[in-house]
């Protein structure tokens, strides 16, 4: 059995959510959080989005991962730690794996218990002779790591999938200085990120042939429903998720087909005719706004490994040492 080290009470629960979708819905330009979006299904259904034909992203980050990795590996150096902040099922680090030199650990955190515990008895079995150390937590809250056997010679925070595209700039800066306080003076940071190019390519990405991105968006209002006591219609709202050059970024959002009223425990909220719920921000960033980004954190920028379309990149950024 693998122990999963927990963190100090930091998941949100049922009460948080309630207090979110409220806050979020009595918004004059209603918000809902993103993070919602992966309950059971919406994990399942964000999977699928990751199989899909338009959305390049996933396999094009696997792609680099597998043709990059031993330079990766090089880069992380030997006896590293290695972090994951939201490691899911910790599929892509796999792809790493081989490559890492006598690793101290590898540490995954997740807010989900089963996929950790899932992905650490695979990998361990795979990988025997890498400690793996799993924390549950919530990472996006400050929370607290176990103590290790070995010290690391230097920490290195693997972050791929583009999940810093959720943030404003402003607040990836803030959230990539949490991370550099975390990994110290020679410490690391590889970086996956959507690279900025032509809208039409983006758009597709987020409004696919198949409608598997809107049935995750719509899963949102479904999960509303099943939680918290609520009577939206789902067939009243519609996915619609176009990209702002202004912002260089994807803006997906709810919009309400119709002026309708829906109560959610006991509360009405009002909708007008094409008033939407804003969901979530994808930025795109170009290689040099994203290194702009993590210099203003601290890091400087060692290596940048992109694909032949320069669809995709993944960035190797140091702390100097002092
Ligand atoms: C998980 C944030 C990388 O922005 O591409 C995919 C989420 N939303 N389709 C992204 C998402 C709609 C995804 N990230």
């Amino acid at each position: 059995m693998t122990q999963t080290f927990t963190s100090k009470d930091n998941i949100p629960d049922h009460q948080e959510f309630l207090q979110d979708v409220i806050a979020g819905l009595s918004a004059p330009q209603k918000t809902l959080p993103y993070k919602y979006f992966y309950d059971e299904k919406g994990s399942q259904l964000f999977d699928q989005i990751c199989e899909l034909e338009e959305y390049y992203l996933t396999r094009t980050e696997q792609h680099i991962l597998q043709e990059r990795g031993a330079e990766m590996g090089e880069w992380i150096g030997p006896h590293a730690l290695l972090f994951e902040p939201g490691a899911g099922s910790s599929v892509k680090v796999e792809t790493l794996f081989p490559h890492l030199h006598t690793p101290a650990a590898y540490v995954p955190v997740d807010i989900s218990r089963e996929h950790l515990l899932a992905s650490t008895e695979r990998l361990q079995k795979r990988f025997p002779h890498i400690p793996i150390v799993p924390v549950v937590a919530d990472y996006s809250s400050p929370f607290s790591t176990p103590s290790l056997e070995q010290t690391p010679n230097r920490i290195v925070v693997f972050y791929p999938g583009s999940t810093i595209g959720n943030f404003p700039p402003e607040e990836a800066v803030s959230f990539l200085k949490r991370l550099s306080n975390f990994v110290g003076p020679g410490g690391g940071l590889l970086i996956g990120f959507d690279v900025k190019k032509d809208k039409a390519r983006l758009e597709a990405a987020y409004n696919d042939k198949k409608g598997v991105t809107a049935a995750f968006h719509m899963n949102l209002l479904e999960r509303i429903n099943r939680e918290l006591r609520a009577n939206i219609e789902l067939t009243q709202f519609a996915h619609h998720a176009p990209f702002n050059e202004d912002k260089s970024r994807i803006e997906m959002h709810l919009v309400s087909r119709c002026p309708q009223k829906v109560s959610i425990a006991g509360r009405t909220f009002s909708f007008e005719e094409g008033e939407t719920i804003f969901t979530e921000c994808s930025y795109k960033h170009t290689p040099e706004k994203l290194a702009a980004i993590a210099e203003k954190a601290g890091f400087v920028r060692d290596v940048f490994w992109t694909d032949q379309e320069e669809l995709f990149g993944v960035m190797a950024l140091s702390i100097p040492n002092e």
